[in-house]
């Protein structure tokens, strides 16, 4: 079973990698590449094809922009298949955006750091991998920098976000409370995202009207990072995305140490750590629901909801043993359960929880991933392998999917939505079967 599952997962990603060295997350829904997608699916290509785990990592990198930036998609190819594409988000409006690959204006959660590490750690031939690292590791630096440079606006590291996109997590409810802030006009537009998908599991029109709206904000200030945090409805600082840059931080030291340079920066992203590490625990951690929360900075308020983002702080160390205990039990009480697999991405007890509807409840394999990888951390082995079993039930049942019914429902057909073929899901089947 194992050794099948792996050939069906390494023929999802073949079949998903394009010309130029990419790979789309999944064909038709989503045809361009994705920045955090990028990193988890390098994870995959590393086990069996080192070369193409590099390649995905410097075609990524390679979109980089003059001041560190790294957006969310670079769109490699035309295709009208796909909305917002490159002729909405204009990327050439910010003075220093790449020459070479139009992209959005907007990033992702900063996964690469890690994403090196593990590469090198997987690696049979170390010297390539480690001068590959080498070569590619300051710009994820300077990657780094920019979030602490540009994205800190009360220079306390927590890093805030100004797209619900920029996330990960699309149209988690989280954003809700965002939304009530908020009266974008009525836009007029085609998806695509429908055609490819039921709209049940999409997000609504009326969400896409902000998410337009704030791109449409971002376009008129030509994506100048101090005009945005003055200006946008949406300035969020978000557990996972704080959460993943303290992990690439502390992976980029172990990096540098490894190569044997670059003290001052191994310096400079210590200090960072500790500043974020300080300010996670400070203000994003809530003691009454017992796990780490969003911050809205606009609106100047904590967003007092779970998602399976608040548990995410474990794969960097961020929360003390005592409150890794508090968060284990609230992800087994109430994310758990006999009922459910692990883990829901909105709190199952909330009424806006949502089965089906994309980060409204549904389970995804990436976060099940640093998820069990960050209760390993803690020594909580059987809520660790419980994790990696659920994930890896799901996939053997329903195949590659984009995310998951948390419910168990006996007799049901299909408990899997979204786009098929998913390349992180099967990236992250490698990756976990591995162990
Ligand atoms: C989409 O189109 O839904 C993407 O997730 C945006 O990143």
């Amino acid at each position: 079973m194992k050794t099948q599952l792996i050939q069906d997962a390494i023929d999802v990603l073949e079949g998903n990698v394009q010309k130029g060295g990419f790979t789309i997350p999944s064909k038709g829904l989503y045809p361009f590449q994705w920045k955090w997608d990028s990193g988890f699916i390098a994870l995959g290509f590393g086990h069996y094809d080192m070369d193409k785990a590099l390649r995905e990592m410097s075609t990524l990198l390679d979109s980089q922009w003059g001041n560190g930036f790294i957006p969310h998609i670079v769109f490699h190819t035309k295709t009208d298949t796909y909305f917002p594409g490159e002729d909405f988000h204009q990327s050439e409006l910010h003075p220093q955006s790449s020459k070479k690959y139009r992209s959005t204006g907007m990033t992702q959660p900063p996964v690469l750091g890690f994403v090196l590490e593990r590469l090198y750690q997987m690696s049979k031939e170390k010297a390539q991998v480690l001068e590959f690292i080498d070569a590619h590791i300051d710009k994820v630096y300077d990657n780094h920098a920019y979030f602490y440079n540009n994205r800190d606006r009360d220079r306390d590291g927590l890093i805030y976000i100004y797209h619900n996109w920029e996330s990960g997590t699309d149209n988690s409810p989280i954003w809700d409370v965002v939304w009530e802030t908020m009266d974008p006009p009525h836009y007029e537009f085609e998806r695509k995202d429908t055609t490819h998908v039921d709209a049940s599991q999409r997000p609504t029109k009326r969400e896409y009207d902000h998410y337009l709206h704030i791109i449409e904000m971002a376009k008129a200030v030509n994506y100048n990072d101090q005009a945005i945090a003055e200006q946008s409805p949406f300035l969020v600082q978000d557990p996972l995305f704080n959460a993943m840059l303290v992990r690439s931080n502390e992976a980029l030291i172990s990096l540098y140490e490894l190569i044997g340079r670059s003290l001052d920066k191994q310096e400079q992203l210590e200090q960072w750590s500790q500043k974020t590490t300080k300010a996670m625990n400070i203000k994003l951690f809530d003691e009454a629901l017992g796990a780490y929360i969003h911050y809205d900075l606009r609106n100047d308020k904590p967003i007092a909801a779970l998602t399976s983002s608040s548990f995410t702080p474990l794969f960097a160390g961020v929360p003390s043993s005592e409150r890794a205990l508090q968060m284990a039990q609230v992800l087994t009480q109430r994310f758990g359960g006999k009922d459910r697999y692990l883990c829901a991405s909105f709190d199952p007890e909330d009424e806006r929880f949502n089965p089906k509807k994309y980060w409204r409840g549904p389970i995804w394999i990436n976060v099940n991933w640093l998820l069990y990888h960050g209760l390993k951390r803690y020594g909580m082995e059987a809520l660790s392998a419980q994790v990696r079993s659920d994930s890896l039930h799901l996939i053997e049942q329903f195949g590659f999917y984009e995310y998951f019914d948390p419910r168990k429902i006996n007799g049901e057909k299909t408990n899997a939505y979204g786009g098929g073929n998913f390349s992180w899901t099967a990236a992250l089947t490698i990756d976990l079967l591995s162990e």
